[in-house]
């Protein structure tokens, strides 16, 4: 418990020294209890340099998903990430959700995990989700919604995702309809959403959006067939990501995003949506149970559904379905 206290006493430091008698009167505490309790986050991976009538000071912290260090990072949210639950490994952190939303888990429980053993992917395909690289984030939402005012929600989480890359990293990524995130042509993260609706009534029991984003990969750490079309955070700007600070202002921006819901005021999301949607204006190649047809991409709706142009001149708003770009992810038809 010393730990976490002493560990609260330097974060609030920022940087600064804390002398070790200060620390030890404040807590109540021996000078060797705090040395102890300095060896222990030392031993958790913090760099806390010790300097002779100075006291201690916290120089560096590991890169970890810890909820020590997405706490000391989070902001004050409304919902989103009251409930935390931080994994080094778990199978997928949507199915975690999942299974304790079934036993009655909190609106706005979110689970991370350093390492998912089974990261799902859209249309049944798997998520690759190795150790230390990226951030793996599910929300369970319970909103009072009629399922078709959540419907967006896959869409927005794509502008809440990329909000929170930039406001860490500096950088914007676009939007492939309907959500994955581009970095200079590959991909660099994708959003499983997932909905559970009443069987009798077709009421919203809840909703689970998952955001995975490649951090601090190196190409190699990539399985062989996506080295050409997915990229991370690091091999595009140069520079490590702190994966914890990525993941609160993920939690901080779902959090808006869900008060947006919840008040019917999306407005400005769907503006940032149309403005980063690289799919808009491109010729894409449509995927739908088997059938592959060539169209150009004109809009989304405010539904968030793409507005395509047949080669015969229809025009036809488009809602589920797979749709490459051309130029994209080795899509050159
Ligand atoms: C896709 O690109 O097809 C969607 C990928 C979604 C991956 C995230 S990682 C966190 C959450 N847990 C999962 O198993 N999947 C989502």
């Amino acid at each position: 418990m010393s730990k976490e206290k002493i560990f609260a006493l330097l974060s609030a430091q920022a940087g600064d020294f804390v002398s070790g008698e200060d620390i030890s009167a404040q807590l109540g505490i021996s000078r060797a209890a705090v040395w102890k309790a300095v060896g222990a986050l030392r031993r958790d991976g913090y760099t806390i340099e010790a300097q002779t009538g100075l006291g201690y000071r916290l120089a560096d912290s590991p890169d970890v998903l810890s909820e020590r260090e997405l706490r000391r990072r989070l902001g004050e949210t409304k919902i989103v990430g009251r409930t935390l639950e931080c994994f080094e490994s778990v199978d997928s952190t949507n199915s975690y959700l999942k299974r304790i939303a079934a036993e009655g888990a909190p609106d706005g429980a979110v689970a991370v995990a350093d390492e998912q053993t089974a990261g799902r992917g859209r249309r049944g395909r798997s998520f690759s989700s190795g150790p230390g690289r990226g951030v793996y984030l599910s929300a369970l939402l319970r909103p009072q919604l009629a399922p078709e005012k959540i419907l967006p929600l896959t869409a927005l989480g794509a502008v809440a995702a990329c909000d929170a890359v930039e406001r860490t990293c500096g950088v914007r990524p676009q939007i492939k309809w309907t959500n994955d995130l581009v970095l200079n042509g590959k991909k660099l993260s994708g959003t499983l959403t997932e909905l559970s609706l009443e069987g009798e009534s077709g009421a919203l029991q809840y909703a689970v959006i998952g955001i995975g984003v490649n951090c601090n990969n190196a190409s190699e750490d990539f399985p062989p067939e996506l080295r050409e079309v997915a990229t991370s955070l690091y091999l595009e700007t140069g520079k490590r990501v702190q994966r914890a600070v990525l993941a609160a202002a993920l939690i901080e921006e779902l959090d808006k995003l869900y008060a947006a819901l919840q008040s019917g005021d999306t407005a400005s999301y769907l503006t940032s949506y149309r403005r980063d949607c690289l799919t808009l204006g491109r010729e894409v190649q449509l995927l739908w149970q088997d059938v592959k047809e060539k169209v150009t991409a004109l809009d989304v709706d405010e539904q968030f559904g793409l507005v395509v142009r047949h080669e015969d001149g229809r025009v036809e708003t488009i809602r589920t379905g797979e749709v490459s770009v051309r130029g994209l992810y080795g899509y050159v038809e």
